[in-house]
């Protein structure tokens, strides 16, 4: 089967509730079980600067939602974790998408569209109080996601935009590149409904009507007993409809217990006792995850160090990544001039010889077109010095070749490989 890749990132700005435990973290560990994903799931502190200029909230923010994932079951050794500025390729990437990435794009953002109207409608200068950090966030998204070439990037409906924009950034560096980034699709989780808040709005930390997900219990229970209901009293038939209290106990129920609710609605429980038992129902399946958490957030060092691991993992794609993607914008080594045709513009790779061993404990070489297609096949040899020895020679005697000094395979036809021979050994000269 062929792997899909998954990637999202969670900004770096906040202490993490349970609409976000429900929305997105409980979801996300489900699915990188999966078979046939490969998941990367980073901290966007990067992005939280945009947001936020107070460094210890950064640092603590950072620290509370590594701790989270992981208590929560995050399998660092399955997925690969990571935090964004860890990855200096990321900012590099973004630069050279910003180059290919006309204004008027990111004029068109929401976020940043949203900004200037309130502006208007105070009657202030449009970008008041709106940093080039907010304008390029759809950029830097964009790099987040291409340099690790996600297929899927699960995220909130908010986001389906800037989704767009990473796909329209890749085709237009594709398009005067080459084929470089896969264009990467929005994946939204319509069936987790999204939680509301204390009062019934959508939980939110900009409506500041969050339930802290990793509250200690006698801090949780008088949370959930601040979530509003109507006045109806004991004994009283309650709507489930609308209700905001049912809708939170059903996120966290099996159908067997929305069920007893529902009728326990119906019955006239008092809203007291539904509070009781939704917090009963919360903390049952958060608390061992809050032990866990505790027991992280005691240990940051444990943290710094899986973050580390798990930068270098995700280093071991972006950096060779990155060295292509600077070959391919122009950003060169000079001494590679030499090898470059003087006729051919773009092409700037060149054929190649490829010494290998094979199962049989022969020596080979092979060569190759610029694009990897075979061109010539070597028969077997007993040392690599002897299979050596006629590579040296074809490409120093590229006229010498007649195709009889090698029975085997021709990719191509004869005039060809000699064509591509004279040219190695034109640029070798050069
Ligand atoms: N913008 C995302 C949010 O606010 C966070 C984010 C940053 C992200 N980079 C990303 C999400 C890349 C998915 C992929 O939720």
């Amino acid at each position: 089967m062929k792997t899909t890749r998954v990637l999202t990132g969670i900004t770096t700005s906040g202490t993490p509730h349970l609409g976000n435990y429900v929305g997105a973290i409980r979801p996300a560990i489900a699915a990188c079980r999966a078979a046939g994903v490969e998941s990367f799931y980073f901290l966007a502190d990067y992005h939280a600067l945009i947001k936020v200029d107070d460094p210890a909230r950064i640092q603590r923010s950072t620290l509370e939602i590594a701790a989270t994932w992981i208590a929560c079951g995050l399998d660092p050794e399955r997925v690969t974790f990571y935090r964004q500025s860890d990855i200096p390729e990321i900012p590099e990437l973004t630069w050279f998408l910003t180059c290919v990435c006309g204004k008027g794009l990111l004029n068109r953002a929401h976020a940043y569209k949203a900004a200037v109207d309130k502006n208007t409608e105070a009657q202030q200068d449009p970008d008041t109080d709106v940093t080039a950090g907010l304008f390029m966030y759809p950029v830097l998204m964009a790099a987040d996601i291409l340099m690790f070439n996600a297929h899927q990037v699960p995220v909130g409906r908010d986001q389906i935009q800037h989704i767009e924009m990473a796909r329209d950034l890749a085709a237009g560096f594709n398009h005067r590149y080459g084929d470089h980034f896969v264009l990467p699709e929005a994946q939204i989780e319509d069936h987790v409904a999204t939680l509301p808040g204390l009062d019934g709005r959508k939980m939110s930390k900009s409506y500041d009507n969050t339930i802290p997900l990793f509250a200690p219990p006698e801090q949780l229970q008088k949370i959930i007993a601040g979530i509003k209901t109507d006045s109806r009293a004991p004994g009283e038939l309650k709507d489930t409809e609308g209700s905001a209290l049912f809708q939170i106990y059903q996120a966290f129920a099996s159908p067997a217990e929305c069920d007893a609710m529902r009728q326990a609605f119906a019955q006239g429980i008092s809203w007291a006792d539904a509070k009781h038992r939704l917090f009963e129902l919360i903390n049952q399946e958060i608390s061992p995850l809050r032990a866990s958490y505790q027991e992280l957030m005691a240990h940051p060092e444990q943290l710094e160090a899986l973050l580390q691991a798990g930068a270098a993992k995700a280093r071991a794609i972006a950096t060779p990544a990155m060295s292509r993607l600077r070959h391919a914008v122009g950003l060169r080594d000079l001494r590679t001039q030499a090898y470059r045709s003087p006729t051919k513009t773009t092409k700037a790779a060149l054929p190649s010889f490829k010494q290998y061993r094979e199962a049989d404990g022969k020596f080979y070489f092979k060569l190759v077109d610029a694009a990897g297609k075979l061109l010539l096949q070597s028969p077997g040899y007993v040392s690599p010095q002897e299979a050596g020895k006629v590579v040296k020679k074809l490409q120093q005697q590229p006229q010498a070749f007649t195709g009889l000094e090698l029975p085997a395979a021709l990719g191509a036809s004869l005039d060809e490989v000699r064509q591509v021979l004279q040219q190695l050994h034109d640029a070798a000269d050069q």
